[in-house]
């Protein structure tokens, strides 16, 4: 085991009636990185991260979160007590609520609380909205009904409300998916405000995007990791570009 890692896998598997999804799959990341995991389609990447999520529970194998065997814990404690957030393929928000009510609702984790929050002005509460609108550029929208933006906009709430979470892990899976080219550019730089204090881990299937924020690249195929390495190094590897870049 690497003791510096935050978060290890080692020779993780599962099978959905038979049919080995993920497959022996050892990974480790560090605090502060930004990993990206890329692969074909059905290559493997959301069922991993249900994994580490425990959304799915893992058939062999284990996972460790700053040392700790966390295998096949519940997903709440996952998420609450070890503090690995997760946004899902899609936005996942509140359209009937506004961008900072949403946010709220995530930093206090019920409507009760949200009430009192949002009329207490709680400074401590205000600080942190503030600090997420500026990362994730929706100041100006703050009040705005969430059903009124864009597909981009959405994404970059559920983003917000992961980060309202305080997660030290965070998982993002597809994050750009119908955005367009400029949204896209936009939440690469977003991650990359992100990461220091917080790990990121995204899967992606946009190359640009994945040289915008990479710094390891993990390459997954058939439920296995076919590569890892830097962008340079993965793009220009025979095998990586036969069975995915020259798509
Ligand atoms: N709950 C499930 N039951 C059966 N098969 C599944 C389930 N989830 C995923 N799979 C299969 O596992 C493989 C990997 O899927 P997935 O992890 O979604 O790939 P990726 O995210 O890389 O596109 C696919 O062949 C998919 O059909
Ligand atoms: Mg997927």
């Amino acid at each position: 085991m690497d003791d510096k890692a935050l978060l290890e896998l080692v020779n993780v598997s599962v099978d959905f009636r038979g049919f080995r999804a993920v497959d022996g799959v050892s990974m480790s990341v560090k605090a502060g990185e930004i990993r990206t995991i890329i692969g074909p389609n059905g290559a493997g990447k959301s069922t991993l991260i249900d994994l580490i999520t425990a959304k799915t529970k893992l058939r062999y194998g284990r996972i460790f979160f700053q040392g700790r065997d966390i295998t096949n814990r519940s997903p709440d404690s996952i998420a609450r007590i070890y503090g690995i957030g997760r946004k899902f393929q899609g936005p996942n928000v509140f359209g009937d609520m506004t961008v900072e009510e949403n946010l709220a609702l995530a930093l206090s984790g019920s409507r009760g609380v949200l009430r009192n929050l949002l009329r207490s002005e709680s400074e401590d509460a205000r600080g942190a909205i503030d600090g997420i609108l500026d990362t994730i550029e929706l100041a100006g929208a703050r009040r705005e009904m969430v059903s009124s933006l864009s597909h981009g906009e959405k994404q970059w709430v559920e983003i917000g409300m992961v980060l309202a979470q305080d997660a030290k892990l965070i998982i993002l899976d597809e994050p750009t998916t119908g955005m367009t080219a400029d949204e896209t550019y936009k939440t690469g730089e977003m991650i990359r405000a992100m990461s220091g204090d917080r790990t990121v881990i995204v899967t992606e299937h946009d190359m640009d995007f994945v040289r915008q924020v990479a710094q390891t690249v993990t390459v997954m195929n058939q439920g296995k990791i076919l590569a890892e390495g830097g962008f340079e190094e993965i793009s220009a590897n025979p095998e990586v570009i036969r069975v995915y870049l020259k798509e």
